[in-house]
């Protein structure tokens, strides 16, 4: 199962969503439909299995026989190699989950204490119920447990973190508050909670900030399960790019020669399209020198109990004025999630000394090509004051981004366009 937080396909553009020009989905369709982002090990509901998920969409490992040994974890080892007693029975899937990203996230202590800030800022002991999308290993249903709220309804997709989250709300004697449900968020209805909720709340954030789909499903939660007075933990997040100097990822990613030698077929196949992690690429921002060359720019702004999808256009220009004279390798991308006073960033400026954060998100970048060479990727050279414009396109269902610089003639064109439409 591949790792959630390191998934390939949302950074590389080929995401699962409804991107690429398929169609939408037909309205009274299951919400599930039409949302990219299937948490691993979790199921499409009966009926809402989206055609471009493929014939093997439900057959993921962890949707086991308890006898399938084959999902066990020691199956994947010869005979002669030592796997602990405690390792042996468990599904693969759930300890890849656990040790890929489960141990860095909760071992992100800001991030734990954004969420325990926000909870008890917003919860009325004894009076707020509270939905949690994502329950994970159940640690924020138990704070808000912890915290004195009514009742905690925890939704998990994937089977074996469900299971994971109920023996951990047992072993601290919170079952009587904390439901776990296994299911999406998609599957559940009014009927699965007590009341509509107080407070939602939920940490369905990826690399890059919509990732993992969080603002479709907190807007079909919003929309069929929540009233207008429940407040969204947290509300709200911008998605951030910013043209970047980096000397130490130019050197891993471009080639023209050797000792004399001309490798510049290999450097023609540079990749300046996709959006690829810094996990994949084997580094942290934060410890690398780089320089930013613009202020950031903001790509998506979202408010969690507002936003829709289609408030964002597929297709916009940017304007980028340059702070410093740089060649610009790469945009990086990173988000910041607020409320009220507290914050939680990707911004490698802030992950500095948060080793968890980097493992588990760590930030985006896209490789810049100035495009005036068709067969080789060029870099952009910035100069301090200048503006440089940019077309930011954005898959069908928002969730990953591709920016692509426009030359100042390309611009002039499409004014000149713009004015002559105006005209007629
Ligand atoms: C990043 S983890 C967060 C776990 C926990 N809430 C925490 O903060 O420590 C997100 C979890 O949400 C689950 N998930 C994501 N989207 C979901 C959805 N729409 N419905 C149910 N579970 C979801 C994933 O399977 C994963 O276990």
């Amino acid at each position: 199962m591949p790792a959630k937080r390191k998934t390939p396909t949302a950074a590389s553009g080929a995401h699962a969503g409804n991107g690429n020009g398929r169609p939408t989905t037909p309205a009274g369709a299951h919400p599930q439909m039409d949302i990219g982002f299937l948490p691993p090990g979790a199921k499409y509901p009966a009926g809402a299995v989206p055609a471009y998920a493929g014939p093997n969409a439900n057959r993921q490992p962890n949707q086991s026989s308890k006898n399938n040994r084959k999902e066990d974890f020691d199956y994947r080892f010869e005979q002669h190699i030592f796997v602990p007693r405690r390792l042996r029975r468990v599904p693969t899937a759930l300890v890849e989950a656990v040790n890929d990203f489960h141990f860095a996230m909760m071992n992100d202590t800001p991030r734990n204490e954004f969420y325990y800030n926000l909870l008890k800022r917003h919860i009325v002991p004894g009076e707020s119920g509270v939905l949690e999308i994502g329950a994970g290993s159940g640690l924020l249903s138990m704070m808000a447990a912890k915290l004195d709220a009514k009742w905690v309804v925890a939704v998990e997709g994937s089977p074996e973190m469900a299971a994971l989250a109920r023996s951990n709300i047992a072993t601290n004697g919170l079952q009587e508050k904390v439901k776990v449900l296994n299911m999406l968020s998609t599957e559940l209805t009014p009927r699965d909670l007590p009341e509509p909720p107080s407070i939602l709340v939920s940490e369905i954030f990826g690399t890059l900030l919509l990732g993992e789909s969080a603002l479709d499903y907190i807007a079909d939660a919003r929309q069929r399960l929540l009233r207008p007075t429940t407040k969204i933990l947290p509300q709200h997040a911008v998605q951030y790019a910013v043209p970047i100097q980096c000397e130490a990822l130019q050197q891993i990613c471009t080639v023209s020669s050797w000792n004399g030698i001309d490798l510049s077929h290999v450097m023609a196949l540079q990749d300046t399209t996709s959006v690829v992690f810094t996990k994949q690429y084997g580094f942290r921002m934060s410890s690398v020198p780089f320089t930013r060359l613009s202020e950031p720019i903001p790509l998506l702004t979202v408010d969690f109990a507002a936003t829709k999808r289609s408030n964002f256009k597929k297709s916009y220009p940017i304007e980028v004025t340059a702070t410093a004279s740089g060649t610009a390798h790469a945009w990086l991308l990173y988000w910041i999630a607020t409320d009220g006073e507290e914050r939680m960033s990707t911004d490698p400026a802030e992950t500095m000394h948060n080793f968890a954060r980097d493992m588990q998100w760590g930030q985006a970048l896209q490789l810049i090509d100035e495009g005036s060479d068709a067969r080789m990727p060029t870099p952009l050279v910035m100069s301090a004051g200048a503006t440089y414009n940019f077309n930011c396109a954005l898959s069908s269902d928002r969730v990953v981004m591709s920016l692509h610089y426009t030359p100042p003639q390309a611009v002039r064109a499409l004014e000149n366009e713009a004015d002559k439409r105006q005209e007629q």
